[in-house]
């Protein structure tokens, strides 16, 4: 029954979006009839939002983790790069400037290619109890940092990567409230007022994706798909094991963000995730060696797995 109402909203809004020139883009939502769940059903080619079985986001269990010993450090490169924020209508997107000369790269982790920088995006919650894709043993967070980067050796852009095998990396960064914000999240959350529509944007200067990384090496790494349709299955996820820090007031920042134009706000642009997903029997791997805390312990099945977001449990500010 929904999914004949959705079909038949569609049609009407087909007619509608010729007319008036709107793209696919407008016609997906966070909740209703044009959410999650009926993204696949809204259009063909996003059919894998509904069918697929490597979807993302994932709940990350730590008694699920598997220790990868192949699995190395994560590399990005250092430089700043100049780039454009954006109020997209679904999300606050950065864009690395595409003139860059000097692009960005990561390597390492669980990647066998080079990946190059490309664009992030943050979803977050209107109440602090919500707003991140990924959650940690069932537990979410305020907000997510995703950092998209395409197989700069095997393909030539982002749009022809999303669609082929080993295409994209995608960093997860988990957002935890504090007092003090991660220095390169404030240059970004310092500019949210110019983008306060859907559709307005601004030009950031000198951001150091590295500097938005957490602390730590290690990580867990699963294959997914995009958290947005058309739900590509070609994403390489890392997801970090310790969050950064953001503050309340720049959480409200966030939240005064609207999906629509000044003439039509809408809905604030807030609460744009995606639920978690099945695993449907994906590996989650990772390069935390849990032998490693047991002192003297040998290799053993029963070994005492701990990862950072259950050892520190999360509060509630
Ligand atoms: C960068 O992107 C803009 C807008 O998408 C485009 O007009 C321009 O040609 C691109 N420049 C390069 C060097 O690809
Ligand atoms: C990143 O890789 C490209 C080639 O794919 C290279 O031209 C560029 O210099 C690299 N960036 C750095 C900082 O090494
Ligand atoms: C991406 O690369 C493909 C293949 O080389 C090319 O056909 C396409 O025009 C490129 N797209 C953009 C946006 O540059």
């Amino acid at each position: 029954m929904a999914s004949l109402l959705t079909f038949l909203i569609f049609q009407s809004s087909l007619l509608f979006s010729g007319v008036i020139g709107l793209s696919w883009e407008s016609w997906w939502t966070y909740d209703g009839i044009s959410g999650p769940a009926f993204w696949g059903l809204i259009n063909p080619e996003w059919s894998l939002c509904t069918k697929g079985r490597r979807q993302s986001p994932v709940n990350l269990e730590p008694n699920k983790l598997l220790f990868d010993p192949n699995l190395r450090p994560l590399h990005m490169d250092k430089h700043r790069v100049n780039g454009m924020l954006t109020n997209t209508g679904h999300s606050v997107l950065f864009r690395v400037e595409n003139s860059t000369r000097q692009h960005v790269n990561f390597t390492g982790g669980p990647l066998s290619y080079k990946y190059q920088l490309h664009h992030m995006h943050i979803h977050y919650g209107l109440v602090d109890q919500t707003g991140s894709e990924h959650t940690i043993n069932g537990q979410t967070f305020p907000a997510e940092i995703q950092i998209f980067g395409f197989n700069s050796q095997l393909y030539s852009n982002f749009s022809e990567a999303i669609h082929r095998a080993q295409g994209i990396v995608a960093i997860s960064v988990l957002l935890q409230l504090g007092d003090l914000s991660n220095p390169e999240l404030r240059i970004l959350t310092d500019n949210l007022e110019k983008i306060k529509y859907g559709g307005e944007e601004v030009e950031v200067k000198r951001l150091s994706v590295v500097g938005l990384l957490p602390d730590t090496e290690y990580y867990m790494t699963y294959d997914g798909s995009t958290t947005m349709p058309p739900c590509h299955e070609t994403l390489t996820w890392v997801i970090l094991n310790k969050p950064i820090y953001i503050t309340k007031q720049q959480l409200h920042g966030l939240r005064r963000l609207m999906q629509g134009d000044v003439g039509e706000p809408k809905a604030p642009l807030g609460n744009n995730f995606r639920p978690p997903q099945p695993l449907h029997h994906r590996p989650l791997r990772t390069n935390i060696d849990f032998n490693v805390k047991q002192a003297g312990a040998k290799q053993c099945p029963s070994m005492y797995k701990e990862v950072y977001y259950k050892a520190n449990s999360w509060k509630l500010h």
